[in-house]
């Protein structure tokens, strides 16, 4: 163990506290009101509308999702996949019993491998990464799962017509929109980045490479595609015109998918991961995401070091230190241990076994929180995975008049993605593919080291940290949560929980509140949020941290129930909206 740099306050033993405490209390809303926390201003007014037309939060959700497929180009998608959570109750098919309840639902639209990928398959002949081929150009996408899951949810739930749905979004893509400042800042930065990174020819240029914020700006091959997926649904995309297309540039190109990829794809019901933490039931993310996990333990973690972690900032403010230094502290240190575990532990589950019940058991994460110290930081090193016995992406949050939720977060991984539009059919292609773990060792786009868990193998799913996350409070939606940030995603929705649940504040005050991040790797490297104040990154660089600004770590869209009431957020950071409301206002 190292020393510390300098004594800043007293090191004292920790006091586990034990087990947390389920706490009694009630948090339903009685007023039929809905609310919505979306990305753009354009998703926000198509998931009220359908709100008040009388959809369910699947609905609002479906047709938010095909909106920002148009005016949300860098994360929205019909090319790239994501993860939907769900609490609602089930439609009942004909001929099918379905209990009429609410319950919490978790749909995995994750794209995966096609099935020409390998283990290697972005390293050269001396087992060297090709430089960016997992991130730019035809190899880096995986088979895409959105449309796939939007329908699979609209079946399930949905009770809207789907061509309904759809409607929005065609016509947004054949009228335009106006441009936003923060899309043409985003895609300025994309088109200087490609430039220095892409080894082989992208199309991106051609179609995204020229508006400006305040044009209008017209997509009508994408909207055919979308008059098409509506006509025919599903099976458009994976069989029909839009198949042929994708099939066709990617054999052309050198590209993996084939139709025979496309004929496979389907989407997975899985049961999310719930835990009970501090009175409310979290549901969140299971694998082939790490998110639901992660934070899980995360916020366990701070429970049970909750006593201990009081008693430091009250005796570093004794000594004129910022509280807001123990903080950034504690949390890289739980961020190191779980950061560790998502490496080792975590991959798709359809190709190993993810020891999920244990890694969010109590008694593990009591195991884990051994060594944390409050003044010094753990050896990157010494941090191994416990043992076992035996930029972007997008996020919104629905809540219904009903009190259904959706906390959905889709993706292309990158802002646009590979880079590579299918020409005749207007859309991006996700690199997905990059979240893999290319190669033992290396680190992806967010700096993430993998293990063998999440290796590259045809028709896997590759690891996320898409995190949607819904909490329960006695049975009924308490607060529905999630960010894009790819692996700061999930130290973002921990934080966020905190703010909301412990500290106090207001769903605004929470999203936007100073975030940092950490993630084992790069060494002792905390990212923040620009306003951290400097005492403080001073403190923790006197401690051995190095302190890095980011300016994106994440976007968070939070409801949450303060009062009896609900409250809706979008990070002031980015071009969300937000709102509540009631049937006719
Ligand atoms: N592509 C980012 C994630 O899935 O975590």
């Amino acid at each position: 163990m190292k020393t510390a740099k300098r004594p800043w306050f007293l090191a004292f033993t920790l006091l586990l506290s034990g087990a947390w405490s389920v706490s009694s209390g009630t948090s339903m809303a009685a007023e039929p009101k809905a609310a919505i926390a979306m990305p753009d201003k354009f998703s926000a007014e198509m998931a009220e509308k359908i709100l008040k037309r009388g959809g369910n939060a699947v609905d609002a959700a479906v047709a938010a999702a095909f909106v920002l497929a148009v005016t949300y180009p860098e994360a929205g998608n019909l090319g790239g996949g994501g993860f939907m959570t769900i609490f609602a109750t089930q439609k009942a098919m004909p001929g099918q019993m379905v209990a009429q309840v609410q319950q919490p639902y978790f749909l995995d639209y994750r794209e995966k491998a096609p099935l020409a990928a390998s283990r290697d398959m972005y390293l050269d002949g001396k087992k060297q990464p090709f430089p960016y081929r997992s991130l730019l150009g035809y190899q880096a996408s995986g088979v895409p799962g959105t449309v796939a899951g939007l329908w699979a949810a609209h079946q399930k739930f949905g009770r809207l017509p789907w061509k309904d749905l759809l409607q929005p979004a065609i016509k947004l893509a054949k009228e335009g929109f106006i441009v936003p400042v923060k899309l043409q800042r985003v895609r300025n930065w994309y088109q200087k980045w490609i430039v220095k990174k892409a080894k082989q020819p992208l199309n991106f240029n051609a179609y995204f490479g020229h508006f400006k914020a305040g044009d209008r700006f017209k997509q009508p091959v994408l909207a055919e595609t979308l008059s098409r997926i509506s006509d025919h649904g599903r099976q458009e995309f994976y069989q029909g015109k839009t198949a042929k297309y994708l099939v066709e540039q990617m054999k052309a190109h050198g590209g993996l998918i084939t139709q025979a990829d496309l004929n496979a794809y389907q989407v997975k019901w899985r049961q999310p991961v719930v835990a009970n933490w501090q009175g409310y039931q979290i549901i969140s993310a299971p694998p082939p995401s790490s998110g639901g996990i992660a934070i899980i333990q995360l916020l366990k973690m701070k429970t049970l070091l909750d006593d201990d972690y009081a008693l430091a900032k009250t005796k570093a403010l004794k000594q004129g230190i910022d509280p807001q230094v123990v903080q950034a502290h504690f949390y890289a240190e739980l961020s190191k241990r779980v950061y560790a575990d998502r490496a080792q532990y975590l991959g798709d589950p359809d190709f190993m076994k993810v020891p999920v019940k244990t890694l969010i058991s109590d008694a593990y994460l009591l195991k884990r929180t051994e060594g944390i110290l409050w003044d010094d930081i753990s050896e990157t090193e010494t941090i191994k995975p416990g043992k076992i016995e035996s930029p972007e992406t997008t996020h919104f949050s629905i809540v219904d008049f009903s009190g259904n939720a959706v906390s959905n977060t889709y993706t292309l991984n990158m802002p646009f993605g590979s880079g590579i539009v299918i020409e005749k059919a207007g859309f991006l292609m996700n690199n997905e593919m990059d979240d893999f773990s290319t190669k033992p060792g290396v680190a992806n786009l967010f700096g993430m080291v993998g293990g063998q868990a999440n290796a590259i193998a045809p028709e896997k799913r590759m690891l996320s940290s898409m995190s949607p996350t819904i909490l329960l409070k006695n049975g009924h939606v308490d607060t529905v949560v999630g960010t894009p940030g790819g692996s700061s995603i999930i130290t973002s929705v921990f934080q966020t929980i905190v703010n909301i649940k412990e500290e106090g504040m207001t769903a605004q005050q929470a999203v936007d509140a100073t975030r940092i991040h950490h993630q084992l790797f790069p060494k002792d490297v905390i990212m923040y949020h620009p306003n951290l104040p400097d005492t403080v990154k001073e403190e923790l660089e006197v401690m051995g941290y190095t302190l890095k600004q980011n300016n994106y770590l994440g976007d968070v869209q939070l409801i949450t129930l303060k009062d009896g009431h609900w409250q809706a957020a979008s990070d002031y950071r980015e071009r969300g909206v937000s709102k509540v409301f009631g049937r006719r206002k």
